[in-house]
């Protein structure tokens, strides 16, 4: 074995090893907070100052991810050291890991990429392992970080180690964590794959290990872009739905009882830093001389439409239904975050949908999500509730019952509640039912549909 891998391998299995995370993000310090708690030494790097201010005084950024809130009190200052200083990063650290943008707003960046690599080569990087996490275009391992990493003579796979491992957290996501997540690992050699996966046993319970850096790279796009692109599918649907008077989600209840379908929500639009930036990508990957890329193109398409469809229904509904002047409307925005229980703004569906709601004229617009708290500015929820339209963007728990008695009409944006004259989803149509006539047969079987409800969505017949 490469003596300077048995040194490493050493301090990782005794977690001796000190950890280096550059990004103190959603991710990173996530990462961070994870290999803490596991009795790793680590010190995390961000150059924002309001981050790093906000840790030093013991306080949770990301509110939605609890282990965070529990842990950070417990292991700051103990296990976890936090700084500005990025430079000394790969001076402290024998693992450093990057966990950087990848994106401004939808649009791919390497700049945050770059500056922290030019960050870990001020410092000599021999006997190191540097992990990148961030979600990244195929082949930038091999062809961006390593070139810039052997800057200064050294020879990568043998004088320090590369290893890429994409992160899948959710934030927020109760059921599915960090250490529950499979996590894939590669190497720039299968040196560098071993160190990797040894490091991630200690916070996750489960190591996919694949052949190349190019291929975890490509896997990670692609979960994400079979994601976008089946997204879309269903705000595909419905938008023919609309136009064909079903219900989208009565539709979809009756679909998934065969076997391979794959149940999808059509809502107001997807957001969140991944979902925009990865499609772009992986199609920036590859050459569209030579592979057709419209499908990832169109899929993208329909999802950025979403919110502006989302904010045109609420108009309609204003001028059609309330027989209101937009500009005297008073809109309500419930939820500001991209999804459920999240506090992440980051491309949110809510924020283009009120842009659009202002060229459409909209003058009195009310926004309320308690878990963002990032100086968006907000209302009372009174203000919401005493709006003429309300627009809901977010499923949150919190939200559970708070329209139950609002008198005014809803848009719903995340399909959650029942479609009515009131209330109106994306592709949602209420159900009509069908008068039998006093002709027909009465039968036990429609006796029983009828008791069953038949034709409303979530009901099942079973023949007994
Ligand atoms: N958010 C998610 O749920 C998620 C999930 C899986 C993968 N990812 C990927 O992980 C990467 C990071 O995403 P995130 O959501 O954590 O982003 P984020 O914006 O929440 O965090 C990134 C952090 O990096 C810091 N940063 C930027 N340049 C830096 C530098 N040179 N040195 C030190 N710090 C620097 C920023 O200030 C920020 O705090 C992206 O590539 C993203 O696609 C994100």
């Amino acid at each position: 074995m490469n003596s300077k891998l048995n040194a490493l391998s050493e301090k990782i299995q005794h977690k001796t090893a000190k950890i280096a995370v550059i990004g103190l993000g959603y991710v990173g310090l996530n990462v961070s907070i994870n290999f803490a708690s596991e009795g790793f030494q680590v010190f995390g790097f961000d150059v924002d100052e309001k981050k790093i201010d906000s840790l030093q005084r013991g306080i949770n950024y990301i509110p939605e991810e609890h282990f965070i809130s529990e842990m950070l009190p417990r292991v700051l200052l103990n296990k976890f050291l936090v700084s500005t200083k990025v430079d000394d990063a790969s001076a402290i650290g024998d693992v450093i890991i990057v966990i950087v943008p990848t994106a401004n707003g939808n649009t791919p960046t390497m700049e945050y990429l770059n500056s922290a690599l030019d960050s870990i080569v001020k410092n000599d990087i021999t006997g190191k392992l540097i992990v990148l996490e961030s979600t990244v275009k195929v082949g930038t391992t091999e062809e961006i970080v390593v070139p810039a990493l052997e800057k200064n003579g050294l020879v990568a796979g043998e004088d320090f180690f590369v290893a890429y491992s994409p992160e899948r957290i959710d934030p927020g996501n109760k059921e599915r964590f960090l250490r529950n997540i499979p996590k894939i690992v590669s190497g720039i050699n299968p040196e560098s794959a071993e160190i990797a996966a040894r490091l991630y046993q200690h916070i996750v319970n489960e190591v996919i290990l694949v052949s190349s850096t190019r291929t975890a790279e490509f896997v990670k796009l692609m979960e994400n872009v079979q994601r976008d692109v089946n997204i879309a599918l269903m705000n595909l649907f419905a938008m023919m739905c609309e136009k064909a008077h079903i219900d989208i989600e009565e539709a979809i209840f009756a679909a998934s009882t065969k076997w391979n379908f794959h149940p999808y929500k059509a809502s107001c639009g997807v957001g969140g830093h991944c979902l925009k930036k990865d499609p772009l990508l992986l199609a920036n990957s590859f050459d569209s001389k030579e592979i057709d890329l419209d499908l990832i193109y169109a899929a993208r398409r329909i999802n950025d439409t979403m919110p502006v469809l989302t904010a045109e229904k609420a108009v309609s509904v204003c001028r059609e239904k309330i027989g209101k002047d937009v500009s005297k409307t008073k809109f309500g925005i419930l939820g500001l975050s991209y999804k459920k229980n999240s506090s992440d703004t980051r491309n949110a569906p809510a924020i283009f949908i009120i842009d659009h709601l202002k060229k459409l004229g909209a003058r009195h617009i009310y926004v309320y999500d308690p878990l963002v708290k990032n100086g968006i500015e907000q209302a009372e929820l009174t203000e919401v509730l005493n709006s003429d339209i309300i627009i809901m963007t977010a499923a949150h728990d919190c939200f559970s019952g708070i329209l139950d008695h609002y008198p005014g009409y809803i848009v719903d944006g995340t399909n959650t509640l029942e479609p009515s004259d009131r209330v109106i989803g994306i592709g949602r149509n209420p159900i009509i039912k069908k008068e039998k006539s006093e002709s027909s047969d009465d039968t036990a079987f429609f006796q029983k549909s009828v008791n069953r409800k038949c034709g409303v969505a979530g009901s099942r017949i079973n023949h007994s």
